[in-house]
Order: C-alpha cells, then structure tokens, then sequence
C-alpha cells in the first residue's frame, strides 16, 4: 500500500466536510478524496439495505483513485454500513461512531449521556451500544433531530427558527440532566452554538468529527502510513471533490466551511460503481 496515497472521505451530501476539516486540520499533510452522495441524500431517512448498497458503490468508486484508507463520515451510513463493509474491503476502513463514543464516555461525569442524530442513526442503536459497551451502566438518551439538516442546508446556523427547533428537540433531554451530549450527526457541528446554548453551560458538546481524525492520525501512525508529500502539494491537487449531483452548489458551501477555496467538484455517475 503507499503511504502516499489518499484518504478516501464520503457522505450523503455536504455534512461530512465537518469530518473532512478535522482531518484537514489535524492532518495537514495527508490528501484526501472526497464524494458527496448529493443526488441520493438524505441517507438518514432511508433503511440499512439501501445505506448499505448506497456505501459499497462509493467505496467502490474510492477504490478507484487507490486510497489507502476510509473514512465513512456520515453517522447513518457509520451505523448501518461499517461493520459489512470491514468484512469485505482489505484496507482500513473507520466510522465516526466509535469515536464519539469514546470522548461522550470520557466526557461525562454522572453518567447520564445524550445522542441527536437521524432516525437511522437514532433508531439503529449504534451509540448507545458502543456507549454502553464501552462503560457499562451508563445511562443513554437518544433523540432524532430531523429538521437540523436542512436548516444547516438552508444555511440558517444563526436564526431564531434553529433555536426554536433546537429548543423543542432538546427539551426532552434537558429533563433526563445528562451532562454530555454527541452531536451523531454531520450537520450539527455548524449549529454547534445554537444546541450549546438550548442545552446550557453543565452539559458539554461532543463531536464525533473531531474524535475520528485523532483516530485516523493514530491508526496511520501505528501503521506508518502517515505521507509525506502532501504538504508541498497545491491544495487542488491535495483535496479533490467529486458528487453525484448539483456540484456548484457544492463547491459553494464547501468553500463557504473549508479553510480554502473549493475551485473545482466533479459529479459522476455514482450508479455506474
Ligand atoms: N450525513 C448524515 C449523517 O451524519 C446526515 C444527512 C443525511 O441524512 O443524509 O447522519
């Protein structure tokens, strides 16, 4: 395998560059390949047959540009998906529950803990497993928060709409006094100030993004596959984007999240894979 090859990065849409921008910051010298599933997003509404088929047609596309490992940046897909696709692919393949698992453990001290995430990701149970696995007897409260996607679409991060929205959603988990709570999906992070502010100063916000790039850069270490020419590379070569539908629209709010400008995105035919 080269080391100097790649991260494959996916998601249903826009949602998983939340991801992408750790693993940028966190990881400055690697090169990642990105694809957005924007002609088939939502992912979160959908059923585990189709978020499967969905995830091995991308990293079957993924395989084609040689990346050495994969990141599954989307929670329903990371739900859903993860553990059939392992069975079947030979290079290193991470979600992002796992991750935000572990720091949701770490964070909390009374042991009550909240997810918000899709109805797949809520329904499937995933964070709650890892959770519980991780620390028996802690106590998990799931609440799927549907319209915080295309709020975060729509571009409303700062709106007293969101905070309307965000304060009946959380009302529920306010009651249950949990002190920390995962933000299970890609969207949230860019609402992160409004869902601070509904849940109150005692909780503390975890995000999965940020975790899952400390679990790539430690995993590409203990495999020595860090690269090593990524940080002499022009940023378009180094972080190239593809999806499968409505790509300016794209590269618009790519640009609008990502530390540079996205000057180009290539739609394919994800159908093809
Ligand atoms: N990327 C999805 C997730 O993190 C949210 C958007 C969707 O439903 O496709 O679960």
């Amino acid at each position: 395998m080269d080391k100097n090859a790649a991260i494959g990065v996916f998601d249903s849409g826009v949602g998983g560059l939340t991801v992408a921008r750790e693993i940028m910051r966190q990881l400055p010298e690697e090169k990642i390949i990105y694809f957005g599933d924007t002609a088939r997003l939502p992912y979160g509404s959908k059923s585990k047959e189709t978020v499967i088929r969905f995830s091995e047609q991308i990293i079957r596309f993924l395989r084609t540009k040689d990346v050495k490992a994969i990141v599954i940046a989307c929670n329903t897909a990371s739900s859903f998906a993860l553990d059939e696709v392992r069975k079947v692919e030979d290079i290193p393949i991470i979600g992002v529950i796992n991750a935000g698992a572990r720091a949701a453990v770490a964070a909390s001290k009374n042991g009550k803990i909240g997810v918000i995430g899709t109805e797949g990701t809520i329904n499937s149970g995933t964070y709650a497993k890892a959770i519980m696995d991780m620390k028996p007897g802690v106590e998990v409260f799931g609440k799927a928060c549907p319209l915080f996607v295309p709020l975060v679409e729509e571009g409303m991060f700062h709106d007293t709409v969101t905070d309307e929205i965000s304060s009946r959603y959380l009302q529920e988990l306010k009651s249950k006094y949990i002190d920390s709570l995962v933000l299970g999906c890609t969207h949230y992070p860019l609402i992160r100030s409004t869902i601070a502010r509904t849940m109150g100063s005692d909780v503390t916000l975890v995000n999965p993004a940020y975790e899952t790039a400390v679990q790539l850069r430690t995993l590409l270490r203990s495999m020595e596959m860090n690269c090593d020419e990524g940080r002499n590379l022009p940023v378009e070569e180094k972080y190239q984007f593809f999806v499968s539908d409505m790509a300016d629209k794209f590269r618009a709010f790519a640009t609008a999240i990502l530390p540079d400008e996205v000057k180009q995105t290539i739609k394919i035919n994800i159908e093809e894979y």
